[in-house]
């Protein structure tokens, strides 16, 4: 029977990864984990759930005994904007807490998914369907814990064979957990706002690209590569992924042809747009689609759509 650990499992993407592998192997084989417990009650009372910090050795080893885990999906970390409010301590929880995980995976024999980034990137890297195979030097502190925590991956299991992978994922969009302190965070936010509100003051300029993919797919991609037969991989951590590239204008674009009435402006945050200005515009993932057949079933335009009605409908519900 498998035994799943999620480390950071409130957050936007563990909240939702959790439920869908709850789904999948039974509430009682996925063990949530974070260093606090949050607002959402459905999650930390429909299964296990533990207060772990993930620079803790001890805690993360006495719940993998206790609970017999075998795989461990690490999610616990610091996003991008808010790294740079505390590099020291941004440091401590992506690198420090990466390294626990990776000794617990190696001592008690377990496979650990660790999520990477466009964050990764840094400005020499070429912008345009970035490779996955490329020069990385990221100027962020957040990039830095991004790409040496890839490097750590491999490095265990190349010199312990430790059964590592990873996906560097782009802006997730999606409406059950926001997102904190990323700098795609906007794609999230706008939505919200434009439902809301019908405008929305954007922290990037009208024409920066980004990566994005929406939750389901990001979703599917993490619990797939963990189950992907590894014969196959030439890679095996930080495989590009994406689903879509847009800029604020084209988004704004897209939100009007349900919202008309949409406004956005701008008020540009210079750590973000910096950030934001570093990374690439599009990825080319051919590597994730060949090597274990990643594919989006989300475009732009199907995205929008089901963003406004989700957030819509939960509006009248009451329930946002
Ligand atoms: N969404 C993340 C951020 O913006 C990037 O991986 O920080």
């Amino acid at each position: 029977m498998k035994r799943i650990l999620i480390t950071g499992a409130l957050g936007q993407l563990g909240s939702e990864l959790a439920l869908a592998l709850r789904q999948r192997y039974g509430n009682d084989s996925v063990i949530l984990s974070d260093i606090r417990e949050g607002i959402n009650r459905d999650l930390v009372e429909g299964g296990p759930f533990e207060l772990i910090d993930c620079r803790s050795y001890e805690q993360v080893a006495r719940c993998i005994t206790n609970y017999r885990i075998d795989t461990i999906y690490h999610l616990a970390a610091l996003l991008s904007a808010k790294a740079e409010e505390d590099p020291m301590y941004s440091w401590d929880v992506n690198m420090n807490g990466l390294l626990v995980m990776l000794e617990a995976a190696r001592l008690h024999r377990c496979a650990l998914f660790v999520p990477s980034s466009i964050g990764s990137f840094g400005p020499e890297t070429p912008k345009q369907y970035t490779p996955q195979d490329t020069i990385q030097r990221p100027t962020s502190i957040y990039g830095i814990t991004k790409s040496a925590g890839e490097l750590l991956c491999d490095y265990y299991h190349h010199r312990y064979d430790v059964d590592t992978r990873g996906i560097r994922f782009p802006g997730i969009i999606s409406n059950l957990t926001p997102p904190g302190g990323g700098t795609t965070d906007y794609a999230v936010e706008i939505f919200y706002a434009a439902v809301n509100q019908g405008h929305y003051v954007c922290p990037l300029s009208g024409d920066t690209f980004l990566d994005m993919v929406y939750m389901p797919d990001a979703v599917r991609a993490a619990v797939e590569i963990m189950e992907a037969d590894p014969s196959t991989f030439r890679h095996r951590n930080a495989f590009n992924i994406t689903a879509m590239s847009f800029c604020p204008e084209d988004l704004a674009a897209y939100i009007r042809t349900y919202i008309p009435d949409f406004e956005i402006t701008y008020h540009i945050d210079p750590v973000r747009q910096r950030i934001a200005d570093s990374w690439p515009n599009c990825l080319e993932d051919y590597a994730a689609r060949v090597e274990w057949g990643w594919h989006h079933d989300y475009s732009l335009e199907e995205m929008t759509y089901d963003m406004i009605i989700t957030i819509q409908e939960r509006t009248r519900r009451g329930t946002l």
